[in-house]
């Protein structure tokens, strides 16, 4: 169930024009900061990843180009509109996919992934949820295989430059408020991963961490 405290889940007319509306939010930045950050994530040929909250896709292609065709994405979603969004943009690779499934209940991939990547999506559910998605990213993964979660960072709302400020409390859920003060790294390690490392984007206010299942990892059961 969506908690009534987030804004993650939008709705089909949001979906439609998620991508504009982040293009005017970040004045045209968005693309290069995103090709930034996946470049960032080493991403091999060959390689199998799993995105969760995949929206409109625009990530996907990036990393489709970087898989070449002996990799595989799947990008889980739950907006029809950003699904069918996401299909038509990236119906040049035959080996990215798109299923309509809620990514915190358990989900059924076991040790199949080298990557597994959720962009500005953890941020929008309750602790006990986010442990859930935790748990199916480390379910997910090979061992050895990489967690990457782009979100906002740990930072102090109050010191954010005025106009940022206002478009986050205009813009962000109850959620996202209280996600600037979690202890994001403390969960993951408790949910099994290793090797937590952090990268930061917009003067601190962005952050990509990443987060390795150990070589020896095994499942965990819940
Ligand atoms: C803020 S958008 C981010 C989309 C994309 N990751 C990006 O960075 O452009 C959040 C996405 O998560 C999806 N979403 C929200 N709740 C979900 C859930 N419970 N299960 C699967 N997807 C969900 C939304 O439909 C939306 O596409």
């Amino acid at each position: 169930m969506p908690s009534p405290r987030s804004r993650v889940e939008v709705g089909q007319r949001e979906a439609r024009y998620y991508d504009v509306f982040l293009n005017l939010l970040s004045v045209g930045r968005y693309s290069h900061f995103v090709k930034d950050v996946i470049t960032r994530m080493d991403i091999k040929p060959g390689q199998s990843i799993l995105d969760l909250g995949s929206g409109t896709g625009r990530n996907d292609c990036l990393m489709a180009q970087k898989i070449g065709s002996q990799g595989k994405i799947i990008g889980l979603d739950i907006s029809d509109e950003m699904i069918s969004q996401a299909l038509k943009r990236c119906c040049k690779y035959a080996n990215v996919n798109f299923k309509k499934l809620r990514i915190e209940p358990p989900l059924a991939y076991k040790e199949e992934f080298d990557k597994v990547f959720i962009s500005f999506t953890l941020h929008g559910f309750e602790d006990d949820q986010k442990v859930g998605i935790i748990h199916n990213a480390y379910q997910a993964l090979k061992p050895g295989g990489t967690f990457y979660i782009l979100d906002y960072a740990e930072f102090d709302i109050d010191r954010m430059w005025f106009p940022l400020r206002r478009a986050f409390a205009r813009w962000e859920c109850q959620l996202a408020v209280e996600f600037l003060k979690l202890d994001i790294k403390g969960m993951i390690r408790t949910q099994g991963f290793t090797e937590v490392k952090e990268e930061f984007f917009l003067r601190g206010h962005l952050r990509l961490l990443s987060a390795v299942k150990p070589p020896s990892g095994h499942l965990m059961n819940r």
